[in-house]
């Protein structure tokens, strides 16, 4: 599988460390995995001009990072969204990211998705999860599975040993 996974961390640590161990458990069971720090990026949010739907023919009107980030949409077979949790959402970056997805309307190929959130307190991405269930079930992607670590969780090598455990198991 070709599994792309969105980073909406602007730091390289708690989420950065979740996203690397699937990445390498992924790698490890064979999968092309593409890593993409949607949370450095610059991702206006969408405008709702429907340009992309007229005269734009599935192309959108803005000229930023998304243009690194829609091919992957593209191609992938599997899509994995990654953030901290902010004021109990993801990151307005990788909400961005995941509401410009609008201009080709849902990654064609993509079968699977799974969520990675980093939160100082548990239970506080609520929400991020029902954002993240309602837009899989909405593009008819299904979830394999979602993981929240909070806390001294994230600094946890045996959870950080799960989720390689759960990536290499796709
Ligand atoms: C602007 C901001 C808002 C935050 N809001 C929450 C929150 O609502 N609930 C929570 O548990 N942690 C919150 N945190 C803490 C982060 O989610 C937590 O430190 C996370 O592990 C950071 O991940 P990172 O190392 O990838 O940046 C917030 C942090 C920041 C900077």
């Amino acid at each position: 599988m070709k599994i792309t996974i969105l980073n909406g961390s602007p730091r390289k640590e708690n989420t950065e460390a979740m996203v690397n161990a699937f990445a390498e458990g992924a790698k490890e069971a064979g999968h092309e995995v593409e890593i993409l720090h949607v949370g450095r990026m610059k991702i206006a949010g969408c405008m709702a001009c429907e340009y992309c739907h007229g005269k734009g023919e599935g192309k959108c009107i803005q000229k930023d990072d998304m243009e690194k980030v829609i091919p992957a949409y593209l191609n992938c077979d599997m899509v994995v969204y990654a953030s901290p949790i902010y004021y109990f959402d993801m990151t307005a970056q990788i909400s961005a990211a995941m509401q410009r997805v609008y201009c080709i309307g849902k990654p064609p190929k993509a079968k699977k998705a799974a969520l990675l959130l980093s939160s100082g307190s548990p239970n506080t991405g609520t929400g991020a999860v029902e954002t993240y269930k309602n837009m899989i079930g909405f593009m008819g992607i299904e979830d394999a599975g979602v993981c929240a670590l909070a806390g001294e969780e994230n600094k946890s090598e045996e959870k950080l040993n799960a989720i390689r455990d759960w990536a290499k198991s796709l």
